[in-house]
Formats: structure tokens, sequence, C-alpha cells
């Protein structure tokens, strides 16, 4: 049986931090070990235009996340890794997949619903204010992505099923149209090992927050950030409850077994939250240094990067090509 192929893009909007690795890169990174899957993972940039306008941010933060990725184990010459804008046939099938999709799909996409919603909670006179065409046909490009490569898996988190939903429906469209199972139908991974864990303020780490601990701060950097995060008012020599501390929370993600014992030990004993925090920086920045030491120098070697994403895009052409040759002659471009 051939591998199955399983796909997922990741979009460059910021500054990874821990709630993304262990809630989604490690999770992934995991995934394309598996020998009876071929992974495609991919920076989806021009995702992120839709938002994001500024050139220099958009630039750094593709390449940060490509580095990132790398620096945290994603092994180029086993997972085809590229970037979604070096990839021109994932533009060229995207406009043919819209051709095939009913406007009403994309009325009913959260993202853009959420916006009208807004729009309507703002008094707004126009439903569709600050909604580009590239926010309201991402699903379409996201279809794209995913079909070009002939995907059979994306692993993704909850709030992306709907997208994978309407990924099979606009295949389901195009493959009854011509009659051929031109397209792969994909399934949802959603896995649900991803640790979710609090920021600084005890509230989920999450970018819209603006309580997240980056994961390449540097180790002055990060211990501050170890000592801004929140806690109650008990003091040493109290016990403290572990599971209600954000400090255990996020320890027992980056440290052992053995480790995190001990540390739930020392809190019911009643650990000075300082010792605690002390604790948890020394931890975060053993698991850390390695990763951060290899990034820094992808980050600053920009021809081995450059070069790293070119071979990824030229693995992720090869795929493309065959696709869209098939799709071309179905559509009549081309005669067999
Ligand atoms: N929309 C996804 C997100 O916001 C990113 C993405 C773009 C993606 N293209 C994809 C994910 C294809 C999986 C497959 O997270």
């Amino acid at each position: 049986m051939s591998q199955q192929v399983v796909l997922t893009g990741i979009k460059p909007t910021g500054i990874p931090h821990l709630g993304n690795l262990v809630g989604a890169i490690e999770p992934a990174l995991k995934l394309s070990h598996s020998r009876d899957k071929r992974a495609l993972y991919f920076i989806a940039d021009y995702h992120a235009l839709t938002g994001l306008k500024d050139a220099q941010l958009l630039h750094d933060y593709s390449r940060s996340l490509a580095a990132t990725w790398i620096a945290l184990g994603l092994d180029p010459n086993r997972v085809v890794f590229y970037r979604q804008s070096d990839v021109p046939e994932v533009f060229e099938l995207s406009w043919i997949l819209a051709c095939f999709t009913p406007k009403g799909l994309m009325n009913r996409a959260h993202a853009y619903k959420a916006a009208v919603q807004k729009n309507q909670e703002d008094g707004e006179a126009d439903l569709d204010a600050g909604v580009n065409m590239g926010l309201y046909t991402y699903p379409v490009l996201m279809a794209a992505d995913i079909l070009l490569m002939q995907t059979d898996w994306v692993p993704v988190g909850g709030d992306q099923l709907q997208h994978i939903e309407i990924t099979r429906d606009i295949a389901q469209y195009f493959n009854r149209q011509y009659r051929r199972e031109i397209f792969t139908l994909p399934e949802a991974m959603i896995d649900e090992s991803g640790a979710v864990i609090p920021g600084l303020d005890g509230r989920k780490m999450s970018k819209s927050y603006n309580n997240t601990i980056p994961i390449f701060a540097n180790p002055e950097e990060l211990r501050k950030l170890v000592f801004r995060i929140a806690t109650d008012s008990s003091r040493p020599g109290e016990p403290k409850d572990p599971d209600a501390s954000t400090i255990f929370q996020i320890f027992r993600v980056v440290a052992t077994d053995d480790e995190t014992k001990a540390f739930r030990q020392l809190f019911e004993q009643g650990i000075a939250w300082k010792d605690a925090k002390e604790h948890l920086f020394d931890v975060l920045n053993r698991r850390l240094s390695g990763p951060r030491e290899r990034f820094r120098d992808l980050i600053d070697d920009t021809a081995a990067l450059d070069e790293i994403l070119a071979s990824g895009a030229q693995k992720a052409r090869q795929v493309a090509g065959e696709t869209m040759g098939a799709v071309r002659s179905a559509i009549g471009q081309t005669v067999e």
C-alpha cells in the first residue's frame, strides 16, 4: 500500500510561543516521524496576507517560523517543508476551485461570519466592512493547498474542521463534474494529545491575550517572563495546589515525570513562589537552549534556510505538477 499523505499549513502571524510548542508543533513533529506517512508541512504565508500587510513582519514571521520548526526537530530530508508562495500551482488551482465553490458555502464560513457579526454588533452599515476577498475566499486557498498534494490526512485544531469539510465538498463537486477521482478526499485529524497551557496571566496562553512566553526568548528575557507569571498570595511554607498553579502547569509539559513528581511534592510542602519560578526557569532553559542555538544559526544563515525552502518547494512542485496535469486535462485545457 502506498504511503498516506499528511499535510498541514502553519500561518506566520506571530512569534511562536510555548503554547504553540506543546499544543501544535510537538504533536505535528511526532506525527512526521511515523513511517507509514508521507508528511508535507508548509508556511502558509499567503493565508497570513489576508490580515498581515506589513512587509517586514510577514517576511520575518515566515522565516522565523521556518527556522523554529527546523530548530525543534523537523527534518527537511524526511518532511517536504516549503513556503506556500513558492508553489505557484497552489494559486492556479485556487482559481479553478473557486469556479466550483458555491458562493453560499463561503457565506457560511466561520471567519467570514464572525467578521459580519462583529460589524453588526458595532452598528456598521456595511456588513462586509473590512472584509477583503482574501479573507472571504480563504477556505478556497486552503482547499487548493490540501487537494493539490492529494492529501489523506490534515492534522489541525478543532477550529479548522469546517475548512476541511469545505475542502471535501469542493473536491466532490469537481470529481463529480468530471466523473473521475481527480482529488483525494481529505480527512481532518484532530489530535487531542496536544497540551493546553496557561499563559502569564493564568488564561490560556495565546497571542490574542498577550500573555505568551516566546519559545526562543533569550535566557534573561525568559527568566523575566517566568517571574511575571501570576500567582496567588499564599506565603512561603504554606502548602500550594499544583493543579491550580500556572507555574506547575507549564513545568509538567517540559519536565520529566520524575521531576514533575518531585515538584508536586515541593508544592505540597509549601515551596515559595519565587523558588518555584526559579525551578520552572531552569527546566525551560534546559529544554530550550539547544533548539534556541540552532534557531539563531538558521536565522543568521540566510542562504542555508533559503536552500532548505527551495528544495522543499521543488519536491512539492513535483506532486503539484502531477495533480495539475490531471486537473488541466479534466477541465479541457489539454487533451490527453
Ligand atoms: N488555516 C490554517 C490555520 O489558520 C492554516 C492553513 C492554511 C492550513 N492552509 C492549510 C492548515 C492547509 C492545514 C492545511 O491554522
